[in-house]
C-alpha cells in the first residue's frame, strides 16, 4: 500500500491507478470503516482512504484536540483490507496558508446536525469537495451511519459537478445494536450500556413501521420512549430521507434520525425505512 501525503503524490499515484474509489476518513478506523474500504475494494480497481481529521467540521467547543489518533494502526487496517493507497495530509496541504474559501450547501445542510453543530457541514463539504478534487475518484464511498452527511455530499458532488458518483454504505453496528464510531472509545462501561438505548429505540420504531405504523409522531414518541430514559437525546428525527424535511404526515419512505450526549460523548444514529440506500444519488 502507498502512503501519500501530498497532492503531488496523490496525483502521479492517481495517473495509473484506473477506476479508483475513495474513502475519506478521520481515521481512529474501526469495522464501519473498513466496510467502506471493502465495497471500495470490490467495486473499483483501486481504493484509497483518507485519513485527516479535519479542524473547519469542528466546533470551538468541539473534541477536535482530543479526536483519537492512531494512523499506525490504521495505516496496518487498511494495508490488511487491500486498500491500494492511503492518503494523509498534514493540515497545510489541505489548508495552506491563504486558503479562505468555503463551500457552503444548500437547505439540506439546515437541519439537524447543521442546526445542532453551526458551520460543521461547510466544514465538510469544504473538505470533501477538495478531497474530490484532489484524488478526482470515479466513486466516494460514504456511510448511512452519518446519513445528512451522506446527502449533503451527494449534492455537492452534482451541484458542484465533482465528476464522482457519492455512494451509500449501510451503518455497521455492534453485536448488541449499538452504531460503530470513532466515539464511542470516548464511553465508559456505564456509558456505554445506557448508549444502546439509542439503537434499542430505533429498532422498536423500526418494528412499529414493519407492523404497519406510518404516523411520524407515533415513530418519534416510540424513539423518545424507549431512548430517552437513560441519555440525553438532543433530538428525534423522523424525515423525508430526500430532502430531510422533518414530517408531520404518513410518508412511504422515512429516516428516523436521532442525535444525543452519553457521558461527554455526542452519538447520532439512524434508520432508513420504506427505501433502499440505493435509490439515493
Ligand atoms: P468519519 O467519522 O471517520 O467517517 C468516515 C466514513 O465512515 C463516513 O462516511 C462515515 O459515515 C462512515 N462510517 C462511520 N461509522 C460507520 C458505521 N458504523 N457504519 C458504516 N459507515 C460508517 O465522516 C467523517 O469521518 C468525516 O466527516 C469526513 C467525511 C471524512 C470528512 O472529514
Amino acid at each position: 500500500m502507498k502512503v501519500l501525503r501530498t497532492v503531488a503524490d496523490v496525483r502521479a499515484w492517481r495517473a495509473g491507478a484506473g477506476r479508483v474509489g475513495l474513502i475519506p476518513t478521520m481515521g481512529a478506523l474501526h469495522a464501519g470503516h473498513l466496510s467502506l474500504v471493502e465495497r471500495a475494494v470490490r467495486e473499483t480497481d483501486a481504493a484509497i482512504a483518507s485519513i485527516f481529521v479535519n479542524p473547519t467540521q469542528f466546533g470551538p467547543n468541539e473534541d477536535f484536540a482530543v479526536y483519537p489518533r492512531r494512523e499506525a494502526e490504521d495505516l496496518a487496517l487498511l494495508e490488511r483490507h487491500a486498500c491500494a493507497a492511503a492518503f494523509v495530509p498534514p493540515v497545510a496541504e489541505i489548508y495552506p496558508p491563504g486558503d479562505a474559501t468555503r463551500v457552503t450547501p444548500g437547505p439540506i445542510a439546515a437541519p439537524l446536525e447543521g442546526a445542532a453543530r453551526p458551520g460543521h457541514f461547510v466544514g465538510v463539504a469544504t473538505v470533501v469537495a477538495k478531497l474530490l478534487a484532489i484524488v478526482r475518484p470515479d466513486v466516494g464511498f460514504f456511510g448511512q451511519k452519518d446519513f445528512q452527511q451522506l446527502r449533503v455530499l451527494q449534492a455537492v458532488a452534482r451541484d458542484l459537478r465533482l465528476g464522482a458518483e457519492i455512494v451509500g454504505c449501510p451503518i455497521v453496528r455492534e453485536p448488541d445494536g449499538l452504531a460503530m464510531s470513532s466515539r464511542n472509545a470516548y464511553l465508559t462501561p456505564d456509558e456505554r450500556r445506557d448508549a444502546l438505548a439509542l439503537s434499542r429505540g430505533l429498532f422498536a420504531a423500526r418494528a412499529l413501521w414493519e407492523r404497519g405504523e406510518r404516523d411520524p409522531r407515533v415513530l418519534r414518541e416510540r424513539v423518545r420512549e424507549l431512548a430517552g430514559g437513560s441519555v440525553a437525546l438532543e433530538y428525534v428525527s423522523v424525515a423525508d430521507p430526500l430532502s430531510l424535511a422533518e414530517l408531520d404526515a404518513p410518508s412511504d419512505s422515512v429516516v428516523i434520525s436521532l442525535a444525543a450526549r452519553v457521558g461527554g460523548a455526542r452519538l447520532i444514529d439512524n434508520v432508513l425505512l420504506g427505501m433502499d440506500l440505493a435509490d439515493l444519488r
